[in-house]
């Protein structure tokens, strides 16, 4: 989401909707069965790995058309983390964890030389969420382990742990030279030449407050968690975060604007990065037993899942109430190659929250089912398996292919998985 879209959005409408219809088989799922959902997150993986993963294409390895975006090969290693961790399916571990040791570049914070001048924060953030997923499911550090420069001080510069705390730094120097308008918050880009350099966007303030969640958490360590709630708060107070718990895409800081308006736009995936935060914000609290903050952070939690359902559920077909969509563009037809993978990072977040928040589960498993049987069923099953754009299209697969579409269905699907998987570590028992 970094760059600026510069394909036409409606040069990706599909060309052939008509003529495919009618010999595509859906992919029949059966949320029941362990067994059923595993073999059809594995062909969705596997389609989306043959089709997109190219070692040679971009330092990301997920090939994409211009502007090919780099974050979003980061979302799709973790998806394939989560589906290594769901499954016991090992296939793509090894291209995971070198892809991961590629992008982490020399201060082991995911900002590579490769991306410097047009990365942003959320490109950065989307990446450090592959090392805290990894951290949280114990997979091995990366090999070799460097024992020099910055990180965690007992751990190597590149672990888990000090990747994800050595990114957590630099969104904490970002924000404090940014402080200078709005009373705080996050640019979404942190190169000053970059287009965007003036908007204070939830992705970001988002994906800041989801690190120092998931890092309060994990460790224990306080420091993370006064972050999370000063971003939280400063999210709620600027209007990013609304009364009602939706979340509204950003807001600018140029000349005098101070943040004063806001673009009132809403992503799945901008709720989904506050969603889990706050999940995480919740288990942080429950396992010291600081119960006034639980409950307040229970409170978010159910607002974020109330606001979430109440606009990304609801799509325009009467028969399909309780599937997941992108409200702003798919039934416009309008989603640029990065909007379609937003639901991935919904189905992702809403899963584990359900592990993190268990009086949630079942709620969020309701919607995760019917969805991931919508989201199976716009899958063509003949050969090589592609997903759909729309899951609520009636007649299955609407003829939309592209890297986001793969990512949400697998995501979708393999969501389904979560409560059978190991819970997510944290350092040390409370
Ligand atoms: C992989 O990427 C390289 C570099 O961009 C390109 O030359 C090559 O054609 C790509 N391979 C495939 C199979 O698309
Ligand atoms: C994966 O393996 C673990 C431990 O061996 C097992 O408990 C779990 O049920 C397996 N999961 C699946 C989906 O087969
Ligand atoms: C900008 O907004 C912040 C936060 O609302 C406020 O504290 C500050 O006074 C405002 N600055 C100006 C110049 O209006
Ligand atoms: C807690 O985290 C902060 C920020 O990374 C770090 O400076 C501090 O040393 C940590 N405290 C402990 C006890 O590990
Ligand atoms: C989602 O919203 C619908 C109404 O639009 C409601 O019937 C349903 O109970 C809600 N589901 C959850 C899990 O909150």
């Amino acid at each position: 989401m970094a760059r600026k879209h510069s394909l036409a959005p409606a040069s990706v409408l599909p060309l052939f909707t008509c003529m495919i219809t009618t010999f595509v088989l859906a992919l029949d799922l059966d949320t029941t069965s362990a067994t059923s959902i595993s073999q059809t997150a594995s062909t969705i993986a596997s389609s989306l790995f043959n089709t997109y993963h190219n070692a040679s294409a971009t330092s990301g390895d997920f090939e994409q058309p211009e502007p090919w975006f780099w974050w979003l090969s980061g979302s799709g290693w973790t998806a394939l983390l989560d589906y290594t961790v769901y499954t016991n399916d090992t296939t793509y571990q090894t291209a995971l964890l070198t892809a991961l040791s590629e992008n982490l570049g020399a201060g082991h914070d995911f900002a590579p030389a490769e991306q410097q001048g047009w990365e942003a924060n959320d490109d950065q953030a989307y990446w450090v969420y592959a090392a805290l997923t990894a951290l949280e499911y114990g997979f091995d550090a990366i090999d070799p382990c460097v024992s020099e420069g910055s990180g965690v001080s007992g751990t190597c510069a590149n672990s888990w742990l000090s990747v994800a705390v050595n990114a957590f730094e630099d969104f904490a120097t970002r924000w404090a030279a940014d402080a200078g308008t709005c009373g705080g918050g996050l640019k979404w880009q942190y190169t000053s030449s970059a287009n965007g350099y003036y908007y204070k966007n939830a992705v970001t303030n988002g994906g800041f407050f989801q690190t120092a969640a998931r890092l309060a958490r994990y460790t224990g360590n306080a420091t993370y968690a006064d972050w999370a709630t000063k971003i939280y708060d400063w999210s709620a107070a600027v209007g990013l975060v609304g009364t009602s718990f939706n979340v509204y895409d950003g807001t600018s800081d140029e000349g005098t604007d101070n943040c004063s308006t806001i673009n009132g736009d809403q992503w799945s995936y901008n709720v989904a990065t506050y969603l889990h935060g706050a999940a995480n914000m919740y288990a942080y609290n429950g396992d010291r037993g600081i119960s006034e903050q639980q409950v307040l952070w229970s409170q978010r939690v159910q607002g974020f899942l109330g606001a979430a359902n109440a606009t990304f559920f609801s799509p325009p077909s009467g028969n399909a109430t309780g599937v997941m969509y992108e409200q702003k563009c798919e039934t416009t037809s309008s989603c640029t190659i990065d909007q379609t993978s937003f639901k991935s990072s919904l189905a992702r977040w809403m899963a584990k929250t359900a592990v993190l928040v268990p009086s949630e589960a079942e709620p969020i498993h309701g919607l995760l089912a019917t969805s991931a049987v919508a989201a199976a069923a716009s899958c063509t099953d003949t050969g090589d398996v592609t997903c759909g754009m729309r899951w609520w299209n009636a007649d299955g697969f609407d003829g939309y292919t592209d890297f986001g579409s793969q990512l949400s269905a697998l995501e979708m699907v393999q969501s389904l998985l979560v409560m059978h998987a190991p819970g997510l570590a944290t350092l040390a028992p409370s």
